[in-house]
């Protein structure tokens, strides 16, 4: 797809430019396709949807803000958000492949890496098979990254890490792993540097896959680094900048998992808006009845309102402006609008809600992760807050 990315201006909010809602169907057509009935199969058996992505890659989705000359689809964050959004409402594990490959993957390269590692680490990617991935957390800090305790020793021409990276998505499927670890302890956050790391390569070993409550398609796992070495020139950004460039990638990486929290709750939605036509009780549809017609439009609010917010801050990301704060409010009321929309949905269906015949306990599993991920809820309201304090500040 070649794009145009002139979407800029906040009245988009109200209409998308056409460019957009092209991009949107495309992704919606596909999802419906595609995904939607494979769904239930992948979750359950915990498959990776290998030709899925692939395809997603051929369409230009898995690359989404590379420029054309990279091999990227050269569009822009909003289109991103809304292709996330569609993809994730027809199954939400493929949507975090998508994100991580884009948000926490790409990203920092494209905003850190040298002319070099932009050629050495996105374009060979461009066969649309390999997925990369980012490991910050640790088994034993996660919300607390500045206390990551991975080391990177200089010897020779090579660093040296050792230590155990945690929870690391899309780690059993992928070609490379943006990792982070510290040149020197006593810096704190300071001492955190990223590294680039080819996958498989000695000294890198992965745990077990954890078998999760849901997103159960995609991989996660430990990386294990033991005497693991890299040339030197594999380090993104400068020597100390890694905790920088990990929230940096946090904060577009947030605007992604909204938009998957969005496909969720839409799904969840649209699920429980047609079982309510369908299914009688008393002698008329349920969906006559106004205690699930309030339930409907309550998750339909809580949809459009979080849909909103991430738009803004897809917008002003895509605007060169500030959008921590916008990213952050958009994440909270996402995920918290998924969560509540899959709940009221199982509620809507009854106990066709507590079984796998219909996809709603899948989306209520499915949405939960999104309030932990890339900062937990607590996490978003401390970075609100946080700014919040200072643009108060008299
Ligand atoms: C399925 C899955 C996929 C993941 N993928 C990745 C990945 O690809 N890469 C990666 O690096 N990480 C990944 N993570 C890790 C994820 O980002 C962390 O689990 C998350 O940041 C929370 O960290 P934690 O689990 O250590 O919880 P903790 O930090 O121990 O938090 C426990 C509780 O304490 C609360 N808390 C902690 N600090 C504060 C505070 N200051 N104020 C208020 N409350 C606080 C938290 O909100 C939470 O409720 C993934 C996790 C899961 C489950
Ligand atoms: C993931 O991103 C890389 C880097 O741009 C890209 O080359 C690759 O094709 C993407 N993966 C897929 C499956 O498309
Ligand atoms: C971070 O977690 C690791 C274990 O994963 C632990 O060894 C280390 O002490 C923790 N760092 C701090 C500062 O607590
Ligand atoms: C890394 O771990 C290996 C053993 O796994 C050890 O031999 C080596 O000394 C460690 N290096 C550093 C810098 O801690």
């Amino acid at each position: 797809i070649s794009f145009f990315t002139g979407c800029r201006s906040l009245s988009q909010l109200a209409e998308l430019p056409e460019t957009h809602q092209i991009l949107r169907q495309t992704c919606r057509d596909y999802a419906d396709r595609e995904l939607s009935p494979i769904a239930a199969r992948l979750d359950k058996e915990h498959v990776y949807p290998a030709k899925q992505i692939q395809e997603l890659g051929a369409m230009g989705v898995m690359a989404m803000e590379v420029p054309e000359e990279l091999g990227g689809a050269g569009m822009d964050y909003l289109a991103y958000s809304l292709a996330m959004e569609e993809i994730s409402r027809g199954c939400a594990s493929t949507g975090v492949v998508v994100s991580v490959n884009n948000s926490l993957y790409i990203g920092p390269i494209l905003k850190f890496g040298t002319e070099e590692q932009k050629k050495q680490w996105i374009q060979p990617f461009t066969t649309g098979e390999k997925v990369g991935c980012f490991a910050l957390s640790e088994p034993g800090n996660g919300s607390d990254a500045g206390a990551a305790s991975t080391i990177a020793h200089q010897e020779g021409d090579e660093w040296v890490l050792n230590g155990t990276k945690a929870w690391i998505t899309n780690s059993w499927d992928a070609s490379a792993a943006i990792v982070f670890a510290t040149t020197d302890k006593t810096l704190k956050h300071k001492g955190i540097s990223a590294f680039l790391i080819p996958m498989p390569h000695p000294g890198l070993s992965l745990g077990k896959k954890e078998d999760k409550l849901g997103i159960r398609a995609s991989s996660t796992a430990n990386i294990i680094l033991e005497d693991c070495r890299i040339p030197l020139g594999y380090m993104l950004g400068p020597r100390g900048s890694g905790f920088k460039i990990a929230m940096q990638t946090l904060d577009s990486g947030r605007i992604g998992i909204a938009a998957q929290a969005l496909g969720i709750a839409q799904a969840s939605l649209e699920c429980a808006a047609d079982y309510a036509h369908k299914r009688t009780a008393f002698g008329a549809p349920i969906g006559k009845l106004q205690a699930i017609q309030f339930k409907l439009a309550d998750m339909a609010v809580a949809i459009e309102g979080a849909r909103l917010l991430t738009w803004k801050a897809a917008l002003l990301r895509d605007s060169k402006k500030a959008f921590t704060k916008e990213a952050a409010m958009a994440k909270l009321a996402a995920s918290e609008a998924a969560t509540f929309c899959s709940h009221q949905a199982i509620q809507v269906l009854g106990g066709m809600g507590y079984v796998t015949d219909m996809p709603a306990e899948r989306h209520y599993r499915d949405a939960r992760i999104t309030e932990i991920y890339e900062g937990t809820s607590e996490i978003q309201r401390l970075v609100i807050a946080g700014q919040l304090l200072k643009e108060y500040q008299l």
